[in-house]
This record gives structure tokens, C-alpha cells and sequence, in this order.
């Protein structure tokens, strides 16, 4: 065998190792469900939704939160808008007639960020438990207790979900989420899991800290943050939502690549935290920190000897290899990969974080972009 094929199988092998580790771990601790001692909980709540020219899908937002089953009594919307559109007028408009909840509606002058707004909103926000939410989620009527049954575990300060149902139908997409919520059912019962979710978040709010202004990863920061300062933060599959999602590959690349780098910069501002805070920082920050920073250029170096080895071995038909993967990925995103179809969820996965280290290194990275407007047609 030439050295290339040797290095090639071996950086493959040392990639995969950690990997086959957690599958074994997965194997052997069967997690399921969320790790808390859940029982019923009416805590008050505050409802945090940040919007940024959503005129378009707002009023949908608010009838799919007034028909939470809930007591709206005990509901406060915090509002936080820096649109340069009407959406603010129609929250303003549809508040007129309502009783309950509560609204507090934080007008900003001009656009800063997601990060910053949310800031103001947390520090806003009155009652006991927080749950952040985006405009573009859509959320089942059950949500609510579900999040305070976790939270009424006295051990337990956040609560995240599952995205139930990719609206737009994104096979790319569910396949990951399918991936992801093992994963993060195992890091809830080892300990804590790291990623939080957008579309649904909820927090003891004596447990709130301010996140990064810069921060392109929100509500992973404020968990991540929570669990330094003692509090454990888990994930619920029977917590969920449904947001819209694209599989095509460029597509996917604006969104994806940017939540990619709002993690990976989050990991290496808290490298501090490894080895810490028991299994938090002994397995579940290595974990991600090998699937985030790691394996994406492992394969790419593997990837690129593999091709040469392959070349110097079988000539032209070693071009199969990198053939391959392009054909993988040009059925992968037309979902047609059947079976393998969330293998390819994890590769796309892991060029969107390929691409998030370029960037990150290149120093790109503010904190604002364009909301994506294809993807709210979902909720009109
Ligand atoms: N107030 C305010 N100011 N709200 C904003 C801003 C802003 O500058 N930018 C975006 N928003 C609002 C949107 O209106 C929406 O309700 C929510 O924040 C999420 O924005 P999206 O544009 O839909 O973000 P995404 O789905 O691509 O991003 C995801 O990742 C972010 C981190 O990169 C979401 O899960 C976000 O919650 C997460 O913060
Ligand atoms: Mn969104």
C-alpha cells in the first residue's frame, strides 16, 4: 500500500475513534427523555420574541403563542423590535383587544443585533421562567408545561427542544435533527448538553446573564454560561417546535455556516471551561470541540492525501474519490440518498463548520444579517 492510502486510513481511523466511543457510551447508558425529575409547574412566564422586518409572519407568531395552553395571566410578552418595517404597529394593533398577557414592547431606534436586543429583553422580562423564542418556530400547545416540568427540578436552570417537523420538508435537515437529538439526550443524562435552540429556549430567570453583544450563538452562550456558573442545562425531546429549513447546498450555506460560526467562536472564547465542571467539561465539551473544530479539517486533509494515494495507485480512477463526493452531495441535497440520507446531513454538517473556521480565521463574523425570507413563507 502507498503512504498516502496508509495516512489517509489512519486519520480516517483516529477521526472516527471518538465517535465510535460515544456510540459505545450511547449503547451502554440508553438515555432517553430528559434527565430531570420533571412534575407539573405553573411558574410564571415571561415570553421573549426578538423581531427584525417580520410584518409578514408576526401576527401568525402571536396566534400561536395566544393558543399555548397556558393561563395567559400569568404570561408576559416581552417584545424586543428593531424593524424598519410595520411589525411593531401590528403587535401595538393586536394588543388593543387583548386582556392578557401582559405586553412590553422594546422599540429600538436602530438595528445592533440579535445579541444586544436580547439583552435588553432579558433584563426586561419580570417573571420566573424565561422562554425565548423566534419568530419563525412555531410552537404545539403543550410547550410551555412541558419546559416548567423540567425546571421545576430544582438541579435544572434551562430547557431546550426538539424541531419536531422541518417545515419546507428539508430531508438535509431532519436528518441532522434526528443525529443531533441522540447526541443531545446523552450529554443531558452524562451531565448537560451544549446547543440550545432558537425557536424554543427556557431558562430560570434568576439564572439570566448578559450574552456576548457580538454573540451569533445566542441562547448556546447564555446555556453554556448557566452551566459555568452551576446550573444544569438539558434537553427534552417531548419539549419541541417546528421551524423551516432548506436542502439545497448553497442555500443552506448562509444560515448553517453562520450558527457554525457563532458555535465554534463560542467554544474557543470558553476553552477555559475543558476538563471542568464534571462530565460538562470532561466529555460533552471535547465532544463537540472534535466535532466542531476538529473533524472538519481531519477529513479535509484526509479527503486530499486519500485522492493523491488513490491517483499514485489506480492513475485516473482515483478521481473516483473525490467524484464521489461530489455526487453525494449533488443527490444528498436533492434529498435522494434514501438510507444514507442522514449520513449526508452530518457531511453537510461538517462543511458548514469547515467553512465557519475559514471565515472566523479570515475575521468575519458581526452580528447582524439578512433574516431569510424564503424561509417564512413557511408561516404565512
Ligand atoms: N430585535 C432583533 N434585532 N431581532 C432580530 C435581529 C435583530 O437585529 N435579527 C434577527 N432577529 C430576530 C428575527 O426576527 C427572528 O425572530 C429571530 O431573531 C431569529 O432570526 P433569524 O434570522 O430567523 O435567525 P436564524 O433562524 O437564521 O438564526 C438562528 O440562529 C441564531 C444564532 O445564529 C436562530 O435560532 C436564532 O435564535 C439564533 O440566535
Ligand atoms: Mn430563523
Amino acid at each position: 500500500m502507498n503512504p498516502f492510502v496508509l495516512v489517509a486510513g489512519t486519520l480516517l481511523a483516529i477521526t472516527a475513534a471518538p465517535y465510535v466511543a460515544f456510540l459505545g457510551l450511547y449503547a451502554w447508558m440508553r438515555p432517553s427523555g430528559s434527565p430531570a425529575t420533571k412534575r407539573p409547574a405553573e411558574p410564571t412566564v415571561s415570553l421573549v420574541l426578538p423581531t427584525y422586518n417580520e410584518s409578514r409572519i408576526v401576527e401568525a407568531k402571536l396566534d400561536d403563542l395566544l393558543a399555548l395552553d397556558y393561563p395567559m395571566e400569568k404570561v408576559e410578552l416581552v417584545v424586543v423590535d428593531s424593524s424598519s418595517d410595520d411589525t411593531r404597529e401590528i403587535i401595538r394593533n393586536y394588543f388593543t383587544k387583548l386582556e392578557a398577557p401582559d405586553l412590553t414592547l422594546i422599540e429600538e431606534d436602530e438595528r445592533r443585533g440579535l445579541a444586544p436586543a436580547l439583552n435588553e429583553a432579558y433584563e426586561a422580562a419580570e417573571r420566573e421562567m424565561v422562554v425565548k423564542t423566534d419568530c419563525d418556530s412555531k410552537l404545539p400547545p403543550d410547550v410551555l408545561l412541558e419546559a416548567a416540568a423540567n425546571l421545576a427540578d430544582p438541579e435544572v436552570d434551562a430547557v431546550t427542544g426538539r424541531n419536531v417537523e422541518v417545515l419546507g420538508g428539508s430531508e438535509v435537515e431532519s436528518g441532522y435533527r434526528g443525529v443531533q437529538s441522540h447526541i443531545q439526550q446523552l450529554e443531558s443524562h452524562l451531565d448537560s448538553t451544549l446547543i440550545f435552540h432558537g425557536p424554543f429556549s427556557a431558562f430560570e430567570n434568576d439564572a439570566l446573564l448578559p450574552i456576548d453583544p457580538k454573540s451569533l450563538a445566542d441562547d448556546t452562550e447564555l446555556a453554556l454560561k448557566i452551566r459555568r456558573q452551576g446550573g444544569r442545562v438539558v434537553f427534552d425531546p417531548s419539549v419541541t417546535y417546528k421551524e423551516a429549513s432548506h436542502s439545497e447546498f448553497v442555500k443552506r450555506r448562509t444560515q448553517k455556516d453562520r450558527r457554525a460560526m457563532g458555535l465554534i467562536r463560542l467554544l474557543v472564547q470558553h476553552r477555559d471551561a475543558l476538563g471542568k465542571y464534571r462530565k460538562y467539561g470532561k466529555v460533552v465539551l471535547p465532544f463537540n470541540w472534535w466535532f466542531m473544530i476538529a473533524s472538519p479539517w481531519l477529513l479535509t486533509v484526509t479527503l486530499v492525501i486519500g485522492t493523491v494515494g488513490a491517483i499514485i495507485q489506480f492513475g485516473g480512477f482515483g478521481l473516483a474519490l473525490p467524484v464521489g463526493v461530489g455526487l453525494f452531495t449533488y443527490l444528498g441535497q436533492r434529498d435522494l440518498l434514501g438510507p444514507v440520507q442522514a449520513l449526508y446531513s452530518l457531511f453537510d454538517t461538517q462543511v458548514s463548520l469547515l467553512r465557519a473556521s475559514v471565515e472566523l480565521l479570515r475575521g468575519k463574523g458581526d452580528g447582524t444579517w439578512d433574516v431569510d425570507s424564503e424561509l417564512r413563507e413557511a408561516f404565512e
